[in-house]
Protein backbone atom coordinates (compact mmCIF):
# COMPACT_ATOMS: atom_id res chain seq x y z
CA UNK A 1 0.00 0.00 0.00
CA UNK A 2 1.29 3.77 -0.66
CA UNK A 3 2.24 5.76 2.36
CA UNK A 4 4.21 2.63 4.18
CA UNK A 5 7.36 3.32 5.41
CA UNK A 6 9.51 0.82 7.10
CA UNK A 7 8.82 0.70 11.21
CA UNK A 8 12.60 1.69 12.41
CA UNK A 9 12.39 -0.81 15.79
CA UNK A 10 10.22 -4.03 13.72
CA UNK A 11 11.92 -3.48 10.10
CA UNK A 12 8.33 -4.49 9.18
CA UNK A 13 6.75 -1.94 6.82
CA UNK A 14 3.41 0.20 8.17
CA UNK A 15 0.38 0.40 6.29
CA UNK A 16 0.32 3.68 6.44
CA UNK A 17 -3.02 4.05 8.30
CA UNK A 18 -1.77 6.01 11.54
CA UNK A 19 -4.37 6.94 14.92
CA UNK A 20 -3.23 9.60 17.06
CA UNK A 21 0.97 8.62 16.14
CA UNK A 22 0.06 5.16 16.41
CA UNK A 23 0.31 3.27 13.27
CA UNK A 24 -0.24 -0.09 11.72
CA UNK A 25 2.53 -2.81 10.87
CA UNK A 26 1.80 -4.42 7.74
CA UNK A 27 3.05 -7.60 9.25
CA UNK A 28 1.54 -11.27 7.29
CA UNK A 29 -1.27 -13.58 8.90
CA UNK A 30 0.18 -15.86 11.38
CA UNK A 31 0.57 -19.52 10.83
CA UNK A 32 -1.29 -20.35 13.55
CA UNK A 33 -4.70 -18.72 11.82
CA UNK A 34 -3.82 -20.31 8.73
CA UNK A 35 -3.11 -23.64 10.32
CA UNK A 36 -6.64 -23.63 12.24
CA UNK A 37 -8.34 -22.25 8.64
CA UNK A 38 -6.85 -25.28 6.60
CA UNK A 39 -8.02 -27.56 9.17
CA UNK A 40 -11.70 -26.97 9.49
CA UNK A 41 -11.50 -26.58 5.98
CA UNK A 42 -10.22 -30.33 5.64
CA UNK A 43 -12.47 -31.28 8.73
CA UNK A 44 -15.66 -29.76 6.48
CA UNK A 45 -14.96 -31.44 3.77
CA UNK A 46 -13.73 -34.95 5.45
CA UNK A 47 -17.37 -34.63 7.98
CA UNK A 48 -19.54 -33.27 4.63
CA UNK A 49 -18.88 -36.84 3.10
CA UNK A 50 -19.72 -38.91 6.31
CA UNK A 51 -22.83 -37.31 7.20
CA UNK A 52 -25.79 -36.03 5.82
CA UNK A 53 -25.64 -32.57 4.34
CA UNK A 54 -27.00 -31.15 1.51
CA UNK A 55 -30.76 -30.93 1.01
CA UNK A 56 -31.75 -32.37 -2.74
CA UNK A 57 -35.43 -31.12 -2.77
CA UNK A 58 -37.08 -34.39 -1.55
CA UNK A 59 -34.10 -36.44 0.04
CA UNK A 60 -30.31 -34.81 0.96
CA UNK A 61 -27.19 -36.37 0.58
CA UNK A 62 -27.11 -38.50 3.40
CA UNK A 63 -22.95 -39.35 4.10
CA UNK A 64 -21.08 -42.47 4.50
CA UNK A 65 -22.12 -43.08 8.29
CA UNK A 66 -26.04 -42.21 7.35
CA UNK A 67 -26.55 -41.01 10.59
CA UNK A 68 -30.58 -39.93 10.96
CA UNK A 69 -31.49 -38.27 13.90
CA UNK A 70 -35.32 -39.28 13.22
CA UNK A 71 -33.88 -43.18 13.30
CA UNK A 72 -32.36 -42.59 16.12
CA UNK A 73 -35.19 -41.17 18.28
CA UNK A 74 -37.22 -44.02 17.02
CA UNK A 75 -35.13 -46.52 18.37
CA UNK A 76 -34.91 -44.65 21.19
CA UNK A 77 -38.15 -44.43 21.81
CA UNK A 78 -38.74 -48.85 20.42
CA UNK A 79 -35.60 -49.59 23.11
CA UNK A 80 -37.96 -47.41 25.69
CA UNK A 81 -41.42 -49.11 25.24
CA UNK A 82 -39.61 -52.54 25.23
CA UNK A 83 -37.90 -51.91 28.39
CA UNK A 84 -40.81 -50.81 29.95
CA UNK A 85 -41.19 -52.37 33.33
CA UNK A 86 -43.67 -55.45 33.13
CA UNK A 87 -45.67 -54.33 35.93
CA UNK A 88 -46.97 -51.35 33.90
CA UNK A 89 -48.29 -53.50 31.54
CA UNK A 90 -49.98 -55.91 34.20
CA UNK A 91 -51.39 -52.93 35.96
CA UNK A 92 -52.72 -51.84 32.77
CA UNK A 93 -54.50 -54.74 31.51
CA UNK A 94 -55.66 -56.69 34.94
CA UNK A 95 -58.61 -56.27 37.07
CA UNK A 96 -58.62 -54.65 40.26
CA UNK A 97 -59.41 -57.21 42.07
CA UNK A 98 -57.23 -59.54 40.68
CA UNK A 99 -54.43 -57.27 41.21
CA UNK A 100 -55.40 -56.88 44.63
CA UNK A 101 -55.31 -60.32 44.75
CA UNK A 102 -51.55 -60.31 43.70
CA UNK A 103 -48.75 -59.31 46.22
CA UNK A 104 -46.23 -58.83 44.31
CA UNK A 105 -48.01 -56.14 41.65
CA UNK A 106 -49.33 -54.50 44.85
CA UNK A 107 -45.74 -54.28 45.90
CA UNK A 108 -45.25 -51.81 42.69
CA UNK A 109 -48.32 -49.87 43.17
CA UNK A 110 -47.59 -48.80 46.94
CA UNK A 111 -44.09 -47.79 45.34
CA UNK A 112 -45.15 -45.99 42.16
CA UNK A 113 -47.98 -44.82 43.91
CA UNK A 114 -46.79 -43.26 46.72
CA UNK A 115 -44.49 -41.13 44.45
CA UNK A 116 -47.50 -40.11 42.75
CA UNK A 117 -49.56 -39.24 45.61
CA UNK A 118 -46.44 -37.79 47.07
CA UNK A 119 -46.39 -35.16 43.73
CA UNK A 120 -49.94 -34.76 43.25
CA UNK A 121 -52.30 -35.45 46.09
CA UNK A 122 -50.66 -35.07 49.81
CA UNK A 123 -50.24 -30.99 49.24
CA UNK A 124 -54.49 -31.52 49.82
CA UNK A 125 -54.23 -34.53 51.19
CA UNK A 126 -51.69 -34.99 52.86
CA UNK A 127 -48.66 -37.17 53.24
CA UNK A 128 -49.63 -40.71 53.56
CA UNK A 129 -53.45 -39.39 52.97
CA UNK A 130 -53.81 -38.19 56.73
CA UNK A 131 -56.02 -35.36 55.22
CA UNK A 132 -56.48 -31.82 56.81
CA UNK A 133 -58.98 -29.02 57.38
CA UNK A 134 -61.06 -28.70 54.30
CA UNK A 135 -59.87 -32.10 52.90
CA UNK A 136 -60.59 -35.49 53.63
CA UNK A 137 -58.42 -38.05 54.96
CA UNK A 138 -58.25 -40.94 52.54
CA UNK A 139 -56.13 -43.00 54.96
CA UNK A 140 -59.53 -43.30 57.04
CA UNK A 141 -61.66 -44.80 54.66
CA UNK A 142 -64.44 -42.81 55.62
CA UNK A 143 -65.67 -42.33 52.16
CA UNK A 144 -67.90 -39.36 50.38
CA UNK A 145 -68.45 -41.37 46.97
CA UNK A 146 -67.16 -45.06 48.04
CA UNK A 147 -63.62 -46.84 48.40
CA UNK A 148 -64.09 -49.31 45.57
CA UNK A 149 -60.72 -48.69 42.98
CA UNK A 150 -62.61 -48.38 40.34
CA UNK A 151 -65.56 -46.06 42.10
CA UNK A 152 -62.03 -44.09 43.38
CA UNK A 153 -60.66 -44.11 40.19
CA UNK A 154 -63.78 -42.82 39.03
CA UNK A 155 -63.69 -39.49 41.24
CA UNK A 156 -60.35 -39.24 40.27
CA UNK A 157 -61.35 -39.12 36.39
CA UNK A 158 -64.12 -36.57 36.56
CA UNK A 159 -63.08 -34.74 40.31
CA UNK A 160 -65.88 -33.52 42.69
CA UNK A 161 -67.81 -29.98 41.97
CA UNK A 162 -64.89 -29.62 39.06
CA UNK A 163 -65.30 -28.77 35.45
CA UNK A 164 -65.79 -31.76 34.09
CA UNK A 165 -68.76 -32.37 32.41
CA UNK A 166 -69.79 -35.83 34.23
CA UNK A 167 -67.87 -34.07 37.74
CA UNK A 168 -69.59 -35.91 41.09
CA UNK A 169 -71.41 -32.82 42.09
CA UNK A 170 -72.39 -32.25 46.31
CA UNK A 171 -73.17 -29.55 48.43
CA UNK A 172 -73.89 -28.95 51.94
CA UNK A 173 -76.53 -26.33 52.01
CA UNK A 174 -76.00 -22.70 54.00
CA UNK A 175 -78.92 -23.11 56.21
CA UNK A 176 -78.02 -19.96 58.09
CA UNK A 177 -76.86 -17.66 55.64
CA UNK A 178 -80.18 -19.07 53.32
CA UNK A 179 -82.56 -19.03 56.09
CA UNK A 180 -83.23 -22.66 55.72
CA UNK A 181 -83.29 -22.44 59.52
CA UNK A 182 -83.16 -20.27 62.60
CA UNK A 183 -80.46 -19.93 65.18
CA UNK A 184 -81.77 -21.69 67.94
CA UNK A 185 -82.53 -24.73 64.97
CA UNK A 186 -78.95 -24.84 63.88
CA UNK A 187 -78.08 -25.56 67.70
CA UNK A 188 -80.13 -28.12 68.57
CA UNK A 189 -79.19 -29.84 64.96
CA UNK A 190 -75.74 -29.32 66.12
CA UNK A 191 -76.27 -30.41 69.38
CA UNK A 192 -77.84 -34.06 67.92
CA UNK A 193 -74.91 -34.00 65.08
CA UNK A 194 -72.46 -34.05 67.89
CA UNK A 195 -74.73 -36.87 70.19
CA UNK A 196 -74.30 -39.15 67.03
CA UNK A 197 -70.09 -39.62 67.37
CA UNK A 198 -70.90 -40.07 71.50
CA UNK A 199 -69.88 -36.07 71.96
CA UNK A 200 -73.13 -34.55 74.59
CA UNK A 201 -76.44 -35.08 74.20
CA UNK A 202 -79.18 -34.14 71.76
CA UNK A 203 -82.42 -33.94 72.09
CA UNK A 204 -85.99 -34.77 70.29
CA UNK A 205 -86.31 -31.74 68.57
CA UNK A 206 -82.44 -31.70 67.55
CA UNK A 207 -83.73 -35.32 65.92
CA UNK A 208 -86.54 -34.23 64.55
CA UNK A 209 -85.01 -31.49 62.96
CA UNK A 210 -82.41 -34.09 61.38
CA UNK A 211 -84.70 -35.66 60.27
CA UNK A 212 -86.50 -33.28 58.40
CA UNK A 213 -83.70 -31.21 57.09
CA UNK A 214 -80.67 -33.62 56.76
CA UNK A 215 -81.73 -37.10 56.25
CA UNK A 216 -81.83 -36.50 52.97
CA UNK A 217 -78.67 -36.60 52.09
CA UNK A 218 -76.96 -37.87 54.96
CA UNK A 219 -78.98 -40.53 55.33
CA UNK A 220 -82.07 -41.59 58.06
CA UNK A 221 -78.62 -43.19 60.23
CA UNK A 222 -76.95 -39.92 59.20
CA UNK A 223 -74.05 -42.70 58.09
CA UNK A 224 -73.96 -40.51 55.08
CA UNK A 225 -74.77 -41.36 51.32
CA UNK A 226 -72.40 -42.37 48.44
CA UNK A 227 -75.00 -40.93 45.91
CA UNK A 228 -75.14 -37.32 47.41
CA UNK A 229 -71.50 -37.36 48.50
CA UNK A 230 -72.78 -36.33 51.91
CA UNK A 231 -69.91 -37.50 54.50
CA UNK A 232 -71.30 -39.91 57.98
CA UNK A 233 -71.88 -37.82 60.73
CA UNK A 234 -71.87 -40.58 63.29
CA UNK A 235 -68.10 -41.40 63.10
CA UNK A 236 -64.91 -39.49 64.79
CA UNK A 237 -63.48 -38.73 61.32
CA UNK A 238 -64.62 -35.09 60.30
CA UNK A 239 -63.52 -33.31 56.63
CA UNK A 240 -63.68 -29.81 58.44
CA UNK A 241 -64.38 -30.62 62.08
CA UNK A 242 -66.57 -31.66 64.54
CA UNK A 243 -66.18 -29.18 67.59
CA UNK A 244 -69.64 -26.64 68.05
CA UNK A 245 -67.74 -23.58 66.33
CA UNK A 246 -66.81 -25.59 63.11
CA UNK A 247 -70.30 -27.29 63.05
CA UNK A 248 -72.06 -23.73 63.32
CA UNK A 249 -69.70 -22.50 60.56
CA UNK A 250 -70.62 -25.90 58.33
CA UNK A 251 -74.20 -25.23 58.94
CA UNK A 252 -74.46 -21.57 58.56
CA UNK A 253 -72.59 -21.27 55.16
CA UNK A 254 -72.72 -24.76 53.80
CA UNK A 255 -69.45 -26.50 52.62
CA UNK A 256 -68.92 -27.28 49.18
CA UNK A 257 -65.77 -29.13 48.69
CA UNK A 258 -63.27 -28.78 44.95
CA UNK A 259 -61.75 -31.89 44.11
CA UNK A 260 -59.56 -31.00 41.08
CA UNK A 261 -60.15 -33.53 37.80
CA UNK A 262 -57.62 -35.45 37.08
CA UNK A 263 -58.23 -37.07 33.41
CA UNK A 264 -55.96 -34.43 31.72
CA UNK A 265 -53.19 -34.12 33.87
CA UNK A 266 -52.40 -37.81 35.08
CA UNK A 267 -52.22 -40.67 32.47
CA UNK A 268 -54.81 -43.96 32.47
CA UNK A 269 -52.32 -46.00 34.17
CA UNK A 270 -51.34 -43.36 36.95
CA UNK A 271 -54.72 -42.75 37.97
CA UNK A 272 -55.63 -46.73 38.25
CA UNK A 273 -52.37 -47.05 40.14
CA UNK A 274 -53.30 -44.21 42.52
CA UNK A 275 -57.41 -45.58 43.05
CA UNK A 276 -55.45 -48.85 44.02
CA UNK A 277 -53.22 -46.98 45.94
CA UNK A 278 -55.88 -45.02 47.96
CA UNK A 279 -57.74 -48.22 48.37
CA UNK A 280 -54.69 -49.93 50.16
CA UNK A 281 -53.99 -47.11 52.71
CA UNK A 282 -57.56 -47.26 53.59
CA UNK A 283 -57.42 -51.06 54.21
CA UNK A 284 -54.15 -50.90 55.65
CA UNK A 285 -55.70 -48.17 58.19
CA UNK A 286 -58.40 -50.52 59.06
CA UNK A 287 -56.63 -54.16 59.38
CA UNK A 288 -53.63 -52.24 61.22
CA UNK A 289 -56.41 -51.19 63.48
CA UNK A 290 -54.72 -47.63 64.31
CA UNK A 291 -57.16 -45.85 61.58
CA UNK A 292 -57.43 -41.91 62.04
CA UNK A 293 -59.81 -42.06 64.82
CA UNK A 294 -59.31 -38.40 65.90
C1 LIG B 1 -56.52 -28.99 45.38
C2 LIG B 1 -56.68 -29.93 46.44
C3 LIG B 1 -56.77 -31.40 46.09
C4 LIG B 1 -55.86 -32.15 45.40
C5 LIG B 1 -54.55 -31.71 44.79
C6 LIG B 1 -56.37 -33.48 45.42
N1 LIG B 1 -57.55 -33.54 46.06
FE1 LIG B 1 -58.66 -35.18 46.35
N2 LIG B 1 -60.10 -34.05 47.23
C7 LIG B 1 -59.99 -32.72 47.52
C8 LIG B 1 -61.17 -32.29 48.24
C9 LIG B 1 -61.44 -30.89 48.78
C10 LIG B 1 -62.00 -33.42 48.36
C11 LIG B 1 -63.35 -33.49 49.04
C12 LIG B 1 -64.42 -32.87 48.23
C13 LIG B 1 -65.67 -32.75 49.06
O1 LIG B 1 -65.58 -32.28 50.19
O2 LIG B 1 -66.72 -33.15 48.55
C14 LIG B 1 -61.30 -34.51 47.71
C15 LIG B 1 -61.80 -35.78 47.59
C16 LIG B 1 -61.08 -36.86 47.11
C17 LIG B 1 -61.59 -38.19 47.00
C18 LIG B 1 -62.98 -38.65 47.34
C19 LIG B 1 -62.97 -39.43 48.60
C20 LIG B 1 -64.29 -39.98 48.95
O3 LIG B 1 -64.53 -40.04 50.15
O4 LIG B 1 -65.08 -40.35 48.07
C21 LIG B 1 -60.57 -38.98 46.53
C22 LIG B 1 -60.59 -40.46 46.28
C23 LIG B 1 -59.44 -38.12 46.33
N3 LIG B 1 -59.78 -36.82 46.68
C24 LIG B 1 -58.21 -38.54 45.88
C25 LIG B 1 -57.22 -37.68 45.45
C26 LIG B 1 -56.02 -38.11 44.78
C27 LIG B 1 -55.63 -39.55 44.54
C28 LIG B 1 -55.34 -36.99 44.46
C29 LIG B 1 -54.05 -36.88 43.69
C30 LIG B 1 -54.09 -37.32 42.32
C31 LIG B 1 -56.10 -35.86 44.96
N4 LIG B 1 -57.22 -36.31 45.55
C32 LIG B 1 -55.70 -34.55 44.85
C33 LIG B 1 -58.96 -31.90 47.21
C34 LIG B 1 -57.84 -32.28 46.50
C1 LIG C 1 -78.39 -31.41 49.78
C2 LIG C 1 -77.73 -32.43 50.56
C3 LIG C 1 -77.42 -32.11 52.02
C4 LIG C 1 -78.27 -31.74 53.01
C5 LIG C 1 -79.78 -31.50 52.92
C6 LIG C 1 -77.47 -31.64 54.20
N1 LIG C 1 -76.19 -31.91 53.94
FE1 LIG C 1 -74.64 -31.85 55.23
N2 LIG C 1 -73.38 -32.22 53.74
C7 LIG C 1 -73.73 -32.49 52.45
C8 LIG C 1 -72.54 -32.69 51.66
C9 LIG C 1 -72.49 -33.01 50.16
C10 LIG C 1 -71.46 -32.50 52.54
C11 LIG C 1 -69.99 -32.55 52.16
C12 LIG C 1 -69.61 -31.19 51.69
C13 LIG C 1 -68.19 -31.09 51.28
O1 LIG C 1 -67.38 -31.85 51.77
O2 LIG C 1 -67.89 -30.23 50.48
C14 LIG C 1 -72.03 -32.22 53.82
C15 LIG C 1 -71.26 -31.95 54.95
C16 LIG C 1 -71.80 -31.83 56.21
C17 LIG C 1 -71.02 -31.68 57.40
C18 LIG C 1 -69.50 -31.61 57.47
C19 LIG C 1 -68.97 -32.92 57.97
C20 LIG C 1 -67.48 -32.94 58.17
O3 LIG C 1 -66.94 -34.04 58.06
O4 LIG C 1 -66.87 -31.90 58.43
C21 LIG C 1 -71.89 -31.61 58.44
C22 LIG C 1 -71.57 -31.46 59.89
C23 LIG C 1 -73.20 -31.69 57.87
N3 LIG C 1 -73.12 -31.81 56.53
C24 LIG C 1 -74.36 -31.65 58.62
C25 LIG C 1 -75.60 -31.52 58.05
C26 LIG C 1 -76.77 -31.26 58.81
C27 LIG C 1 -76.85 -31.18 60.31
C28 LIG C 1 -77.79 -31.12 57.92
C29 LIG C 1 -79.22 -30.77 58.19
C30 LIG C 1 -79.46 -29.56 58.90
C31 LIG C 1 -77.25 -31.33 56.60
N4 LIG C 1 -75.92 -31.55 56.72
C32 LIG C 1 -77.98 -31.31 55.45
C33 LIG C 1 -74.99 -32.58 51.93
C34 LIG C 1 -76.13 -32.22 52.60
Amino acid sequence: MSGGERDPITGHMTTGHEWNGIRELNTPVPRAVWFFLITAFLFSLFWWVLMPAWPLGHTYTKGLLGIDQRQVVKDDLRRATENAPPWRSEVAGREYADIQNDPVLMQQVRRHGAVLFGDNCAGCHGQGGTGGPGFPALAAGAWLWGGAPEVLAETLRVGINSDHPDTRVSQMPAFGRDQLLGRADILAVIAHVRSLSGTGSGSSAGSELFAANCAACHGEDAKGMVETGAPNLTDATWIYGGNEQVLFTTLFYGRQGHMPRWDQRLSDLDRKVLALYVADLAAGAREGGGHADH
